[in-house]
């Protein structure tokens, strides 16, 4: 098999998804962007290509650490290890119980399904670091974004909300998740990348051992509601039961983090990076990094102009460039989102967002 020029095998019995090469790839320029030098622990493992890529890609891997809890695993992982000329160490095992016995500056929580039960022995990994990486992947996005409460609340302690913005709502779900486990371990947590993708939502984070900082990501968590009558949406410490416009009862999603869910310099390196590369996926990693940066200092949800259209019997949508452009001459900040093509981002009130919606010939 090949992956973005590097050469690896497969095996009938250890996972290989070609569909996850845009995450991996998202997540090497990630492990660049962040410098300096790291131990890498690729748990989840499998065939070991996420590993091998990031420190085959990147000159500040300084050691890479193989885990998986199938021994199959492990033996292909090492044998791709070596035929890319890559020294790495690897243990056959629970990530749980790898935990008290290995450290990590970069760990990559890649497992089926919710990262949940394993974040607590993810922070154990940092038990001696000062500041660590952490790479999460849910591909549970019918939990997360689903319209079933319970599943979510038994997994995330949160409630979902399945409207127009449902993917963005999950992600800040999931990190809430990090930021709630890493302050268990008094560290804050500060989103560096966090992405909604095809199946799965992916958060790479920085965690930072302090009191303080903890207090202030526990600061950061909160609520989002949208009313399902006429589509109008807020966000704060708790949800109002009835909307502000049209006084009928609104819906609410969380706890979730109602923080920045990207660094903007943090984006620009990754751009940089992803520049000089030559990536299968260049091109779309570009226009997906260039529509995060712009979710940078935006409310913690978007609206569907579709969507908002139907829900405020506003009749026809005009073209989203002439929605942008209308938003921006009413003086509010207006950008795109990652999370739907023909989704926008901004501070403007609803009735600024109706009127502009709305088609004018
Ligand atoms: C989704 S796959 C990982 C894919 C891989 N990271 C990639 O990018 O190709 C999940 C892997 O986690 C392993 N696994 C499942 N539970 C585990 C656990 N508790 N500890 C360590 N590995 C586990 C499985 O054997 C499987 O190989
Ligand atoms: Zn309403």
């Amino acid at each position: 098999m090949i992956e973005e020029s590097i050469k690896f095998s497969a095996s009938k019995n250890v996972f290989y998804n070609p569909n996850m090469r845009f995450c991996r790839s998202m997540s090497s320029l990630a492990v660049g962007a962040i410098g300096g030098k790291l131990d890498v622990v690729d748990a989840f493992c499998a065939s070991g290509i996420r590993g091998i890529r990031y420190a085959k890609e990147n000159k500040n891997v300084k050691s890479l650490t193989f885990i998986d809890i199938e021994k199959p695993a492990i033996t292909l992982a090492k044998k791709n290890a070596k035929a890319n000329r890559l020294k790495a160490d690897a243990a056959v095992g629970n990530i749980s119980r790898v935990a008290f016995e290995q450290t990590a500056d970069f760990l990559e929580i890649d497992p089926f399904g919710t990262p949940s039960p394993y974040l607590i022995d993810g922070f154990r990994f940092f038990n001696t670091k000062k500041k660590a990486y952490l790479s999460a992947t849910a591909t549970d996005v019918a939990v997360l974004c689903g319209g079933k409460v319970a599943p979510c609340m038994k997994n995330y302690h949160s409630k979902p909300l399945n409207n127009d913005f449902t993917h963005e709502t999950g992600l800040r779900i999931l990190i809430k998740k990090i930021a709630e486990t890493a302050a268990e371990f008094n560290m804050g947590m500060k989103p560096l990348a966090s992405f909604s993708d095809r199946h799965y939502l992916k958060v790479v984070a920085e965690v930072t051992r302090s009191a303080d900082l903890a207090y202030k990501s526990m600061k950061s968590i909160g609520h989002v509601w949208s009313c399902p009558s006429c589509g109008d949406r807020g966000s704060g410490d708790f949800p109002p039961e009835k909307c502000s416009n049209c006084g009928k009862d609104n819906e609410y999603a969380g706890p979730l983090w109602l923080g920045e869910i990207h660094d903007k310099a943090f984006l620009k390196m990754m751009s940089a990076l992803n520049r000089k590369r030559r990536y299968e996926d260049k091109d779309e990693i570009a226009d997906m990094l260039s529509a995060m940066g712009g979710e940078v200092g935006m409310p913690p949800y978007f609206y569907n102009v579709h969507a908002l259209c139907k829900m405020a019997k506003a009749g026809a949508v005009a073209p989203l460039e002439n929605i942008i452009e209308s938003i921006k001459a009413s003086g509010h900040k207006v950008a795109r989102t990652h999370f739907s093509p023909i989704g926008i981002k901004t501070d403007a009130p609803y009735d600024a967002v109706v009127k502009a919606i709305r088609w004018r010939s």
